[in-house]
């Protein structure tokens, strides 16, 4: 989707630079091409020969280069892209960008350019909690210009908080739903899938046979529809798409928690096959054994997330998708389970041994919805994403 694009990314100057290096690499695998400009401060952290090199293009880095000038002018250069991408956008980037300075290179350009403009930025914690820096990111919002990050984390100056650059994969997935035009563009939609483990000891879990193959087509077919994904995952078998942002989790309690952070959404889908039940005597050190003595495991009922978000009175989102994995009766006991847990859709299937459904490549749904159930021929499990995708569009489309 980003093949055959061009992005001007400036790199400014700050500790995070380095991480443009594997930006300008990801995205050229993506078939991206990548024009790079450097500013005089983000020299000290990378080399332009490096930039160049990874890039496969000529560093930008003078305003009043006149081999430049006479190559490509600045309002030229500034053109020449589908998207700008500032990263890392330090302070004083983002300090110039909302005060319409215009004193080097990547600030010329900046001002000059006519196409959307996505920020990523990176500093100290202090620098970004800062008065001055919140007043110029909100009037850059206010400006049209996109952000993704700063992340919290640990800074690279040993202090903790919000200022770490987002990773890689999220600023592609940014970079990817500003780009992308399709019937989701500007929507969140959350996606859980693939299996939870629940500890018994520090080195014995109990788990299921879910893949995660369902949920992660599900998300890629909703980014590819211009979804901005949040995709919670437990330990799934299959290696999660790119271009969403990625939340891996163990349990089920810790997969509530991420669900509850990722909110707000406007649909959320729960694909994942989580544990009913979580081992209450779970122990805090290896269980030994015992010769003539069996381990007692005594069991605790896990959270129902999928209930817990329907149920939202307040911040719910439009559309709720739960799923069923049924061995008999598959479209009462669905029918049955979309009331209980007061979801506006059940994706049912039928995962009884036999029909090879779960850890396979095929399914075979039922889509219960308040019209009742909607039966779908056996199809691979990319096709059943492709046509859910499409239903969520259009239902999100049409409130
Ligand atoms: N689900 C959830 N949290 C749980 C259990 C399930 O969010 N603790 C979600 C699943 O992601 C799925 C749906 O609920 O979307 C159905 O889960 P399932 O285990 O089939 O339903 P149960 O309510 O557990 O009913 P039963 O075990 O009786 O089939």
């Amino acid at each position: 989707m980003l093949n055959g694009k061009t992005i001007l990314l400036i790199i400014g100057g700050g500790i995070a630079a380095f991480k443009s290096l594997d930006l300008i690499r990801r995205l050229r695998e993506e078939g991206v091409r990548v024009i790079p400009v450097l500013t005089k401060a983000a020299e000290e952290f990378v080399t332009p020969l490096s930039v160049s090199a990874l890039a496969a293009e000529k560093v930008y880095r003078d305003l009043f280069d006149l081999t430049d000038e006479a190559e490509m002018g600045h309002i030229e250069l500034s053109r020449a892209a589908d998207l700008v991408v500032v990263s890392p956008a330090t302070a004083d980037l983002l300090g110039k960008m909302a005060n319409g300075l215009a004193n080097d290179l990547a600030s010329t350009l900046l001002m000059a350019t006519d196409t959307p403009v996505l920020a990523a930025p990176a500093m100290n914690v202090r620098m970004w909690e800062h008065p001055a820096c919140q007043r110029n990111v909100a009037q850059l919002a206010a400006d049209g210009i996109h952000f993704v990050g700063p992340e919290k984390g640990m800074m690279a100056c040993g202090e903790f908080g919000p200022g770490r650059l987002s990773e890689t994969p999220d600023i592609i997935g940014a970079i990817r739903a500003v780009l992308t035009d399709g019937p989701l563009k500007g929507k969140h939609i959350l996606v859980t899938s693939g299996p939870t483990h629940e500890p018994i000891d520090p080195v014995r879990y109990i788990a299921n046979r879910s893949s995660g193959a369902q949920g992660t087509a599900i998300a890629k077919a909703l980014r590819d529809l211009g979804a901005t994904v949040s995709f919670v995952t437990g330990p799934a078998d299959v290696p999660p798409p790119r271009g969403v942002k990625v939340i891996p989790v163990e349990t089920a309690k810790e997969m509530k928690d991420a669900v509850e952070a990722a909110l707000p959404c406007d649909a959320a889908v729960f694909a994942a096959a989580v544990a009913d039940w979580r081992v209450a005597s779970e122990s805090g050190s290896k269980i030994k054994k015992v010769k003539g003595e069996l381990p007692v495991l005594t069991f605790a009922e896990n959270p129902d997330i999928l209930a817990g978000v329907s149920q939202m009175e307040q911040g719910r989102p439009t559309l709720v998708v739960g799923f069923a994995a049924e061995t008999d009766d598959v479209i009462s006991h669905a029918t049955a389970k979309r009331k209980r847990k007061g979801c506006d859709w059940i994706v049912a299937n039928d995962v009884s041994p036999s029909t090879g459904i779960m850890g396979g490549s095929e399914n075979a749904v039922v889509l219960i919805t308040e019209r009742g159930a909607d039966e779908w021929p056996r199809m691979g499990k990319e096709e059943v994403a492709r046509q859910l995708a499409h239903r969520i569009a259009d239902h999100l489309t049409q409130v």
